[in-house]
């Protein structure tokens, strides 16, 4: 199978043309996504016109597709995942009967990584656009092997041996988890520890690791000085020259690597719909092997 690739030219992100979702790949066109994915960190496939299982068959090429996070939704007989598929979520604002068919609404999203309050966050995650708005919605990745790459050395030598406390309590959209309460003292802020510089498991690349600004904290210091480290990073971080955001159309599919890239995604009129399904993949406990 010819494929062509088309970087877009900012910071990451590649968009993958002659690819078919609806039938399997070959090893070799596999091989070839693979490597793009790691180059590029984001993976653009458009005008695709896949169902749930062909979601699921690509995810599955990348590593174990982890069940959608969202237990308790089905516990209470309110699944987010389709009809036989525990693996795929839906991202939408779109309710029924008045629940919500999926997560997040339609407010913005900030800069954060998946899951990663967890002890094992995902390796990636794939989001496959079924309905989009007509504007809004954008879904915008930053570059963490650059933002690693280009710290200034005040700043790396503090982070170097430091870790991360990542909350647990509020969601991507900002909203407080069930179960949890409200983070008043970050030195109490519920959540796995990470550190702050991540070397991937495939690349060996050294990357920034953030996961969520909010309720961050770094352990050992006053909060004062983890507050002011933080936004610092956070500051370098998400600079626009790191970051590349794409404009939505149906059929589009984005994979990110969840171990090397923040993402955020914007607003969009609650009048409008947009649904979204999505698979996430199994990862590691990072780590970090000094440069
Ligand atoms: C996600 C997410 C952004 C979007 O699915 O993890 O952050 O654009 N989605 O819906
Ligand atoms: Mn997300």
């Amino acid at each position: 199978m010819a494929v062509e690739i088309l970087p877009t030219g900012a910071a990451l992100g590649a968009e993958i043309r002659g690819l078919d979702l609806r039938r399997g790949l070959d090893p070799d066109s596999i091989e070839v996504v693979k490597q793009t994915w790691r180059d590029h960190l984001v993976l653009l496939i458009r005008d695709q016109d896949i169902s749930d299982a062909d979601l699921v068959r690509f995810s599955r090429y990348f590593g174990e597709p982890r069940l959608a996070p969202l237990g308790e939704a089905r516990m209470k007989g309110r699944s987010r995942s389709p009809e036989g598929y525990p693996e795929v979520a839906i991202i939408s604002n779109v309710t029924k009967d008045g629940i919500p068919i999926g997560s997040l609404g339609n407010g913005e999203a900030i800069w954060h990584t998946d899951m990663s309050y967890l002890e094992e966050p995902i390796m990636g995650a794939i989001l496959y656009a079924l309905e989009v708005p007509p504007s809004g919605g954008d879904t915008g990745f930053a570059n963490m092997y650059l933002a690693y790459e280009t710290l200034p050395d005040e700043l790396r030598s503090k982070l170097e041996d430091s870790v991360c406390v990542h909350d647990h309590s509020l969601n991507s959209a900002g909203f407080l988890r069930r179960g949890y309460e409200e983070v008043t003292d970050v030195t109490q802020t519920p959540g796995a520890r990470h550190p702050l510089f991540r070397t991937h498991p495939e690349t060996g690349r050294h990357a920034l690791f953030l996961g969520r600004r909010r309720n961050a904290y770094v352990p050992g210091l006053p909060v004062e000085e983890s507050d002011a480290l933080l936004d610092a990073v956070w500051a370098h971080a998400t600079q626009s020259a790191f970051t590349w955001h794409h404009r939505w159309q149906v059929g589009d599919l984005l994979i990110w690597d969840n171990r090397a890239v923040l993402h955020r995604r914007d607003a969009f009129d609650n009048d409008d719909r947009r649904v979204m399904h999505r698979t996430q993949i199994e990862g590691d406990r990072p780590y970090y092997k000094r440069a």
